[in-house]
């Protein structure tokens, strides 16, 4: 038996024992002879009765262990021309400082804390500080318009909001405080206070009672202790999109999340503590939380916070020049990001000015890789590129390639084999399993191992019957796909409303609430075309009411500006088209997936449940 099959069937067989030996690689406070166990919920949880402190496992255990000179986080910004290293005992410090500015406003354990951020080291400070005095956070990624921080505002509750003066997006600076300001008009519940981090490029207006000014109070303020925290109390909750308009708060709890974190950066990228990994995402994302904060500094690497865009910052090198600069080992993002950096240098010639000595592997994940990226970016950098797929509800890869333990044959197309932990299935709509090859519903078997979600925040209706419920004994990821003769996954896409653009998971239903929400239209269709870019592209089909008309587009002109300001610009809802009808079944069903074929130039077979045939030849003609 391999290596990899020896584990993988160790954690199915045996998963107390596997993830028992996994959790003894960290230093609890108390550690968990209650390893798996179920909540009042009947949800598996991990660790129910350990007690630890994540900020404790990410800072202090390593200053400690006198490691406290190595360096923690590189901030590395163009659009700003800094470059800031820490060591971990000045993250540590600074993390405790901000901890103690939140105690003195009156956060305590248990608390919500929404951080609204650009990608500055604060962002990471503000997160750890959080996990350091047992409150939540929520971090809402700083691309969504005011509406969408409104939503979590609301759910989330926070006592308190984090946010920094502005953005900063290649070269155009966004203020972030008047959105935060328009975010708690709208929303019903107020936090306490709003605390602004003040940054050069635009200063915040701060003439509020409400607000408060960070660099002032973090600098008065007392450091701040590690609380201990039960292994099951929620680190943090983390907003994700659903097939609805409500965005859905994946909750992380802090125990199998640490141990998720410790065993993936060994067996998935297969660092060692004092190198340097890159994940080149936002902390607004699952990417960001897990491996630009908790997972590289869990496990004593050092990691880089990069304040720029693949491109652009200035120039389609970026990526190569901080991996060269800094010896990144492991560097991490989504594919769409190595397609924007091939358009710009088709070629790979700008590779040549930085031979990146220390670099070892490429991982993607957020969205399928595509075959044509996957071999672009292995036969430029010559690294091997590792497909690995997760989602926001699992914290870190269900499948990859897991090269800590054994190294697979890549497979184009394909994200390898599921890690140890997840009983990964591909199951019929009867829920039986699917032979080889056959594509299905791609399902996970009850218990999902440690750092999954444990259900939604205050919701957990939603967790049931959204993850649970459709195939009892498994949670169902949303996602389509089949295992070969090989036991290799291929994910191919979502099998509901969401879709992906750029790496960003958005909900086409919201699009359609926003859509449907103009007083001009009757009925509307939003659906994910292919982009060769950003992968998927939104794209709407609107049927206006009698007695409006579109004047030079003016109606499509204000659908585009009404879902840009209310879901925001990383939605990228470019395109809507007015037509006389949208397809539908005889039962009423707009046949999406058939516009989606017409739109990409598939083949497709009119299905025979149509209501009207000829409905489809006016979308070939505005598709056409
Ligand atoms: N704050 C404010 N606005 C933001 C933002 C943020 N954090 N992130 C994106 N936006 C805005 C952009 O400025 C852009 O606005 P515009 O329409 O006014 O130009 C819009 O949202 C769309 O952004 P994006 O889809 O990112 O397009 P882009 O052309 O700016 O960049 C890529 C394209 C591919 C370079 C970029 O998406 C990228 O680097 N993706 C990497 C993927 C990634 O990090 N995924 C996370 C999971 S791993
Ligand atoms: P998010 O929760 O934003 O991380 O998005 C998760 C979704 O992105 C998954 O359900 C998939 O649809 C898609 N995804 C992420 N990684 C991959 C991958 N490696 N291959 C295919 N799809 C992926």
């Amino acid at each position: 038996m391999s290596a990899y099959q020896k584990e993988y069937q160790l954690a199915q067989s045996a998963p107390q024992d596997f993830w028992q030996q996994q959790a003894q690689k960290l230093p609890w406070y108390q550690f968990p002879k209650n390893i798996l166990s179920k909540d009042e919920n009947g949800i598996e949880r991990w660790f129910a009765d350990g007690e630890l402190n994540t900020c404790y496992l990410a800072l202090d255990q390593h200053v400690e262990a006198g490691r406290g000179n190595q360096t923690a986080l590189i901030y590395d910004s163009p659009v700003t021309g800094s470059k800031v290293q820490y060591s971990y005992q000045v993250l540590r410090d600074q993390v405790a400082k901000t901890a103690g500015m939140l105690t003195e406003l009156g956060v305590t354990k248990g608390d919500r804390v929404v951080i609204y951020m650009p990608m500055i080291p604060e962002a990471a400070m503000a997160m750890l500080a959080c996990a350091r005095i047992g409150a939540i956070h929520s971090v809402v990624f700083g691309g969504f318009a005011p509406n969408e921080l409104a939503v979590r505002i609301e759910d989330a509750e926070p006592k308190l909001i984090l946010t920094a003066s502005c953005g900063i997006e290649v070269n155009k600076v966004i203020p972030y405080k008047p959105m935060v300001d328009q975010a708690i008009m709208d929303s019903r519940w107020k936090p306490e206070h709003v605390v602004v981090f003040q940054r050069n490029a635009c200063r915040a207006e701060l003439t509020e009672e409400r607000d408060r000014d960070w660099q002032a109070l973090k600098q008065k303020a007392e450091m701040a202790p590690c609380v201990s925290v039960k292994a099951t109390d929620p680190l943090y909750i983390l907003y994700t999109s659903g097939t609805t308009g409500k965005p859905k708060g994946v909750v992380r709890d802090n125990g199998g999340h640490a141990v998720a974190m410790k065993y993936s950066m060994e067996t998935l990228y297969n660092v060692k503590p004092g190198e340097v990994f890159w994940a080149a995402s936002d902390v607004g994302w699952v990417v960001g939380h897990s491996y630009i904060v908790y997972g590289p500094l869990i496990h004593g690497c050092t990691t880089v916070m990069f304040e720029g865009k693949p491109v652009k910052t200035p120039d389609p090198a970026a990526f190569w020049r901080v991996c060269n600069e800094y010896g990144v080992k492991v560097l991490f993002s989504a594919p769409t990001a190595f397609r924007a950096i091939k358009k710009e240098d088709p070629e790979g010639g700008l590779l040549a000015e930085y031979p990146m000595n220390e670099l070892k592997a490429i991982y993607m994940a957020g969205e399928r890789l595509d075959p044509p990226t996957l071999e672009w970016v292995q036969e430029k950098t010559g690294r091997p590129v590792i497909d690995h797929w997760w989602q926001t509800e699992t914290g870190w890869a269900i499948a990859g390639n897991p090269v800590g333990l054994e190294s697979f044959d890549i497979k184009p197309g394909s994200a390898t084999m599921p890690i140890p932990g997840y009983g990964v299935v591909v199951l019929d709509e009867t829920g039986e399993e699917k032979s080889a090859n056959q594509q299905g519903y791609i399902a996970i078997k009850r218990p999902l191992p440690p750092g999954c979600l444990p259900t939604v925040w205050r919701n957990h209706d939603r967790f049931q019957s959204g993850y649970l419920s459709q195939f009892p004994g498994y949670y169902v990821s949303g996602d389509g796909g089949y295992i070969d003769e090989d036991g290799y996954l291929f994910v191919m896409g979502r099998i509901d409303d969401v879709i992906n653009v750029a790496g960003h998971r958005l909900s086409t239903g919201e699009m359609e609430e926003v859509v449907g929400g103009h007083e001009a239209v009757a009925e509307c269709a939003v659906i994910g075309i292919h982009d060769d870019l950003k992968g998927q592209l939104p794209l709407g089909l609107v049927v206006l009411k009698d007695g409006y008309f579109s004047a030079d587009g003016a109606i499509e002109k204000e659908l585009l500006m009404k879902v840009r300001s209310e879901i925001g610009a990383v939605a990228c809802f470019n395109r809507a088209l007015v037509v006389d009808r949208l397809p539908k079944t005889r039962s009423g069903k707009i046949l999406r997936r058939v516009i989606r074929q017409i739109a990409d130039g598939e083949q497709y077979v009119v299905p025979s449940t149509i209501d009207d045939p000829s409905s489809l030849s006016e979308i070939e003609k505005v598709l056409g």
